[in-house]
C-alpha cells in the first residue's frame, strides 16, 4: 500500500508523518518511510543539487532532476517493497512535480509532465494521498525565520500557482484526500488515522 503526503512547504507535513509514523510504530505496523527527492544515494545526492541556492539551474533541467531522483527511488526501494506487501509512506511523490514544476514554474506542457510522472513513477499510483491544504499567507508566517533553500527561495506568485495547482489536482480525484492544515496538528492526525483505519 503507497500512502503519499503533499502540499506547500510550511503546510505541516513532516509533522503529520511523524505523528502518523509514532501510531503505526504503536500498532505494529511495519512500514518504509522515505522523502522525495530522496531515498536512496543517488537520489539524495540529486536532492542537493536541486536544493542549493547557489546554482541555477534551466526549468527543464530541473523537472528532469526532480523525475530522475523519484526514478532511482521508486525502481530500487519502493516498487521490491510494494510486492512485498509492505506499506510505504512517501513525503511527496509526482503530485509535487505536476504543482511545483507543472502549474509553478510552467516547465512544460501538462500532458508532457504527466507522461514523465508515469515513466519516472514506474507506473505507480498512490493509493491515497494526503493534502494538507494551507493559504500562503499562513505557511510564509510558518516559515518566515527559517533557512531557506533554492526551491523555497521561488517568490510568492511562484507558491501561489503551486498552491492552485494542488487545488486542482486534488478536486475530484478520489485518491486525495484533503486536509486543513490549519487545524491543530492532533486533530489533522486524527482524521488521517480514521481514514486509514479503513486500509490497514
Ligand atoms: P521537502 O522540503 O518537502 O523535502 O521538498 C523539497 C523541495 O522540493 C520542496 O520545496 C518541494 C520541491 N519539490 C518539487 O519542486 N518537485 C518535486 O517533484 C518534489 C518531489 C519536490
Amino acid at each position: 500500500m503507497l500512502i503519499t503526503f503533499e502540499g506547500i512547504d510550511g503546510c505541516g507535513k513532516s509533522t503529520q508523518i511523524r505523528l502518523l509514523e509514532q501510531w503505526l510504530r504503536e500498532n505494529n505496523i511495519h512500514f518504509s518511510l522515505f522523502r522525495e527527492p530522496g531515498g536512496t544515494n543517488l537520489s539524495e545526492t540529486i536532492r542537493s543539487m536541486l536544493l542549493n541556492s547557489g546554482v541555477d539551474m534551466n526549468p527543464v533541467t530541473e523537472l528532469l532532476l526532480f523525475s530522475a531522483a523519484r526514478s532511482q527511488l521508486i525502481s530500487e526501494k519502493v516498487k521490491p517493497l510494494l510486492e512485498e506487501g509492505r506499506v510505504v509512506i512517501l513525503d511527496r511523490f509526482y503530485d509535487s512535480t505536476t504543482a511545483y514544476q507543472g502549474y509553478g514554474r510552467n516547465s512544460a506542457a501538462l500532458d508532457q509532465i504527466e507522461a514523465l510522472n508515469k515513466l519516472a513513477g514506474h507506473n505507480l499510483v498512490p493509493d491515497i494521498t494526503f493534502y494538507l491544504k494551507i493559504e500562503l499567507e499562513e505557511a510564509e508566517r510558518r516559515t518566515r525565520n527559517d533557512f531557506k533553500d533554492r526551491m523555497e527561495k521561488s517568490g510568492r506568485e511562484f507558491f501561489q500557482k503551486v498552491i492552485d495547482g494542488f487545488d486542482r489536482i486534488s478536486k475530484n480525484n478520489p485518491r486525495f484526500q484533503i486536509l486543513d492544515a490549519t487545524l491543530p496538528p492532533d486533530m489533522i492526525h486524527n482524521q488521517v488515522r480514521e481514514f486509514l483505519k479503513t486500509f490497514l
